[in-house]
């Protein structure tokens, strides 16, 4: 191996990182890029774990040639069938035409989907079968909906190591460290949030059913399809995901979000946000929905207990942006949150019914009473109601 990193004797990480790629499934910011996580087995069997992104199969196929180093490729486990993972298949079945694909039954009507083409050597695994590479064994252990259905995670039991697919994936490239103990990046684990809760935040309990298969495994390195892999200690992680599919806030602490065209509903955002420091709130973040990337929103609500909302009513109806996020917010199944409301009309005020109207929907969802309507820009009453909800949220909080 010249130039392709070695996670442990016998395993090759084999994937790359794309800086190109600015919006992750055409709608996240990727600012620090991705990594597109393979591994390689290289045992008396020669194992790969996942492909990568289309775009990267030209660096992917070198990676794998150096790792083999002049073997062949014996077998190709494919976990999950989202483009992003499963786009160089053909490309490295045209490269080594008799390895064998394997993977659950749901996978390969999903291949037939994807590629059309005849597949020449197909191993079908079930729940809990083995597959022998020599010195490793392979263990497979479904995991639907661990983000799409055929998802499956792999265990090879003498290592410890899990195979996890999209499960503790993260945005962000790698620049030569694979290990999350080996850089300094405090931001990492909020990106992993947004990861999660944007792209398997909806299937909180399926990720809790796949957890519950993993207990008694003895655990040493997860292996995750994107960002960092994991060693020894995955308390980090591991709690974060535990709370985050059960859908429960990490943070007793409130946001504001807003929705502002000329700073009058902004104010009152503001002031609030001061009265609750003042109450000895602490942590408390204020975000206007126009500037703020929703999907770094979505995190921010998953994190947090309390969420207040303020917006003006436009065209007799929700804000567009706040719309949007609304929707996303029923989509991804927010549950268990503290809501709070104010409303701002000029002639009539109804976005405060509607914003109700939501986020009742929402599974365990408490909006507070003490709602502010706004009629254009703050009055003195509205101060008062205003000092009056940020007693109701710290009552709330503080519960
Ligand atoms: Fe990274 Fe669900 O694919």
């Amino acid at each position: 191996m010249k130039f392709v990193n070695e996670i442990y004797e016998g395993l090759a990480y084999v994937g790359v990182n794309d800086r190109k790629t600015t919006l992750f499934e055409k709608y996240i910011p990727i600012s620090n890029g991705v990594s597109y996580n393979s591994y390689l087995f290289l045992d008396d069997k020669t194992c790969l774990m996942d492909t990568v992104e289309f775009d990267f199969t030209r660096e992917f196929l070198a990676n794998i040639k150096d790792a083999l180093a002049g073997r062949n490729l014996d077998y190709l486990v494919v976990q999950h069938m989202e483009p992003d993972h499963c786009a160089a298949i053909e490309e490295v079945l045209l490269r080594y035409p008799d390895l064998t694909i394997v993977s659950n039954l749901a996978v390969f009507k999903m291949l037939g989907q994807f590629f059309g083409f005849e597949i020449k050597n197909k191993l079908v695994v079930k729940e809990n079968d083995t597959l022998d590479l020599g010195k490793h064994m392979l263990k497979f252990i479904l995991a639907p909906f661990v983000h799409w259905p055929e998802v499956m995670f792999t265990y090879e039991a003498t290592t410890g190591t899990l195979f996890t697919a999209d499960a503790f994936g993260s945005f962000g490239a790698l620049s030569g460290n694979l290990f999350y103990d080996e850089v300094n990046e405090p931001n990492y684990l909020n990106e992993a949030r947004r990861y999660y809760t944007n792209i398997v935040g909806k299937y909180g309990q399926n990720v809790l059913n796949a957890f519950k298969k993993l207990e008694g495994l003895e655990l040493n390195y997860l292996c995750p399809l994107h960002g960092y892999l994991w060693r020894n200690d995955f308390s980090a992680i591991l709690n974060m995901y535990k709370k985050l599919a059960s859908y429960e806030a990490i943070d007793k602490e409130v946001v504001l979000i807003y929705a502002s065209m000329y700073g009058n509903t902004e104010e009152a955002a503001n002031i609030l946000a001061n009265m609750l420091a003042k109450k000895g709130l602490k942590n408390i973040k204020a975000y206007d929905v126009s500037l703020t990337d929703k999907t770094y929103l979505i995190s921010e609500i998953f994190r947090v207990s309390h969420v207040v909302f303020l917006a003006p009513t436009y065209n007799n109806a929700m804000y567009p942006n706040l719309n949007s996020l609304l929707v996303q917010m029923e989509n991804l199944n927010v549950s268990n949150k503290t809501f709070a409301i104010v409303e701002n009309g000029t002639w009539c005020a109804t976005c405060g019914k509607i914003l109700a109207s939501y986020l009742e929907n929402l599974r365990n969802s408490i909006i507070l009473e003490s709602k502010v309507t706004i009629k254009s820009s703050l009055s003195d009453s509205n101060i008062d109601e205003l000092d009056t909800l940020a007693e109701a949220l710290k009552a709330s909080i503080e519960e």
